[in-house]
């Protein structure tokens, strides 16, 4: 497992894509994880402040949408809240993939794991996922089905990890999740869409994405 230089909430990342040459990493085809959704060695993060506007909540299972959440966290000074489910993903990539087909087809999705804080003092939430068939990884479907009311009226922005492939339907498929709740919410549709392999080399890309949703902001 590859150990980042980098930190989330004081406990190191591992994020086994990072650095693999396009031959070998197959567009994140065969990525093994920790077999805990990152948090084989230390708890979910979660970094909550009293006064902060902005919180990312993100899935990981291995670890490349956890680094940019953290560096997401460095750039914004958003506070930090990891999904887990109450049964993680198989370290093995196939196990994995067929437990997602599975679940995708039978629309069984995974129970989260998590007490949900009261996010009354945010204004902005970053939801960070990476992409699974073309759409939101399995357990962010699952935390807006079960968790969407939460997000009512806020600002919504969304970035993600991926094999190459794009962001597909999957920032569609967050307004319908919560249309379908009742919830409106103000969605940002241009994401921040990154390469799993190459989360370690996105700080500058991450900054201009942030500069152009400030010059969206004061339009
Ligand atoms: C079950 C599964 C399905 C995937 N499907 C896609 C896909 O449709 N398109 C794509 O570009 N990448 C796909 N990927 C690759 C991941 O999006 C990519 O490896 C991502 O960076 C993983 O993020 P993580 O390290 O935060 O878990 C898939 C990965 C898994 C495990």
């Amino acid at each position: 497992m590859k150990k980042t230089s980098e930190q989330i909430a004081g406990h190191p990342i591992v994020a086994p894509q990072l650095g693999r040459s396009a031959l070998s990493w197959r567009h994140g085809y065969g990525t093994d994880s920790d077999g805990h959704d990152t948090n084989a060695y230390f708890a979910p993060t979660r970094v909550l402040t009293k006064d902060t506007k902005s919180l990312i909540i993100y899935f990981s299972r291995s670890g490349s949408t956890e680094l940019l959440a953290a560096k997401l966290a460095k750039q914004t000074g958003a506070d930090l809240l990891e999904i887990t489910v109450r049964d993680p993903y198989p370290a093995r990539y196939l196990e994995t993939l067929n437990r997602a087909n599975n679940e995708r087809e039978g629309g069984d999705y995974p129970e989260p794991d998590l007490n949900l804080p009261d996010l009354s003092q945010y204004q902005t939430i970053y939801l960070g996922y990476p992409i699974w068939a073309m759409t939101l990884a399995h357990p962010m479907v699952a935390f807006l089905t079960t968790h969407g009311a939460a997000l009512a009226g806020k600002k919504i922005i969304p970035f993600m990890t991926q094999g190459g492939y794009g962001a597909g339907d999957s920032v569609q498929r967050i307004g319908h999740l919560l249309a379908t709740q009742g919830v409106t919410a103000d969605l940002l549709t241009r994401p921040l869409v990154v390469n799993g392999n190459a989360v370690d080399l996105a700080d500058g890309e991450i900054r201009r994405w942030l500069a152009q949703l400030e010059v969206e902001a004061n339009e």
